[in-house]
């Protein structure tokens, strides 16, 4: 009997990854998924390439009804992985109560209806967002939250705070706190599937390279960094999907007692924007028509981890390079573009 796992936002970018991650492991994927960012394509393509049709059920983490009806058809789930929830700084800034009432409602009802169904292990997808404007670079997990830039990152540290009141109750937590995911599965099966225009930089790079969009805007270049453009810590997709498995696998050998633990989830090398571009460039032979325009409201200057805790807990490493993942998610534009 293979161990089921509760995907939330399982239709999603990371979560259909991840999905893909633990049917190679030998887990069940049980998916959940409003469908309100994203549809059915992931989960295609999932099954084209595990050849296994995900267990999917449409609805909405909010609905306590939904999610206890889950819980008893499903049941016995081993872990909950919780992606379900809006990601875009961008946005966040222009819709701060959705993403409040989204992302924290969703956060609160499943932790219920677990504690309601004795349902013990949680991998939270938080973020390096947590820590505003990190005083140190590299950050690490002891850095303290400063204000968040942003009303998506003040969602992350209220809901880690939300984990860090409530585990003690009868949870064991792992909070992976993701730097800038980027890429597609190698297969061009899955990948990044934006609804509208993309508020993530490399979407809006391969739309750009793929004619879907004239021109893409750095958001400022007078930073305080070498060629004045954001730093980030830009990791492959299948690489943060492959720290959800560890995560869990890391809980499941540990004795049950009640639990919770932060990772930082990034590569240890910092990439500017400017730099992204000239890669993307170079690995795709594409030229890029992009132009310089002001900051964006929300944006941290500069930020990548110290992966130095996951690697040695949950014995997980980097298999892929920002390059990699450039050329992947080129590939999986292509295909969409192609459709
Ligand atoms: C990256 C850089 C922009 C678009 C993301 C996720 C968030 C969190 C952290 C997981 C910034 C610049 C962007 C464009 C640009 N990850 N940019 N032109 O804001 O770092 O946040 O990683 O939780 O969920 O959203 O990512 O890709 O929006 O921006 O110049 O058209 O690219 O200014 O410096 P961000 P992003």
């Amino acid at each position: 009997m293979k161990k089921k796992i509760l995907v939330t936002g399982g239709a999603g970018y990371i979560g259909a990854h991840t999905a893909v991650e633990l049917f190679q492991a030998g887990y069940e994927p049980v998916i959940i998924d409003n469908l309100s960012r994203s549809d059915r394509t992931l989960l295609n393509g999932i099954e084209k390439i595990t050849g296994s049709k995900p267990n999917f059920h449409e609805g909405d983490c909010l609905n306590e009804d939904f999610l206890h009806g889950i819980f008893r058809k499903e049941g016995p789930i081993s872990c909950v992985l919780h992606f379900a929830a809006y990601k875009s700084v961008g946005e966040s800034v222009q819709e701060p109560l959705m993403y409040y009432e989204n992302n924290l409602g969703s956060l609160i009802q499943l932790l219920k209806v677990m504690k309601a169904n004795q349902v013990r292990d949680m991998i939270f997808s938080s973020s390096c967002t947590v820590y505003g404007q990190p005083d140190n670079i590299p950050v690490n997990e002891m850095a303290p939250f400063k204000r968040a830039e942003s009303p998506y990152g003040a969602t992350k540290q209220m809901s880690e705070r939300i984990l860090e009141d409530t585990y003690s109750t009868g949870f064991r937590v792992v909070s992976l706190r993701y730097f800038n995911p980027i890429g597609a599965h190698p297969s061009a099966l899955i990948g990044e599937l934006p609804v509208g225009i993309p508020n993530n930089l490399v979407p809006y790079i391969t739309q750009t390279a793929a004619g879907k969009r004239g021109k893409l805007t750095v958001f400022g270049n007078d930073y305080d960094t070498p060629d004045g453009s954001n730093i980030r810590d830009f990791i492959h997709v299948v690489d943060v999907a492959a720290a959800h498995v560890q995560a869990m696998e890391y809980l499941d050998k540990l004795p049950p007692s009640n639990l919770y633990e932060t990772f930082n989830l990034g590569t240890g090398v910092g990439v500017s924007v400017l730099e992204l571009i000239d890669q993307f460039q170079k690995v795709t032979g594409v030229k890029l028509n992009y132009s310089i325009g002001p900051r964006r409201a929300g944006d941290v200057v500069k930020v990548y981890a110290d992966p130095s805790k996951i690697n040695a807990l949950l014995k997980w490493e980097t298999k892929y390079s920002s390059a990699d993942a450039l050329l992947h998610a080129w590939e999986w534009e292509k295909k969409v573009s192609n459709q």
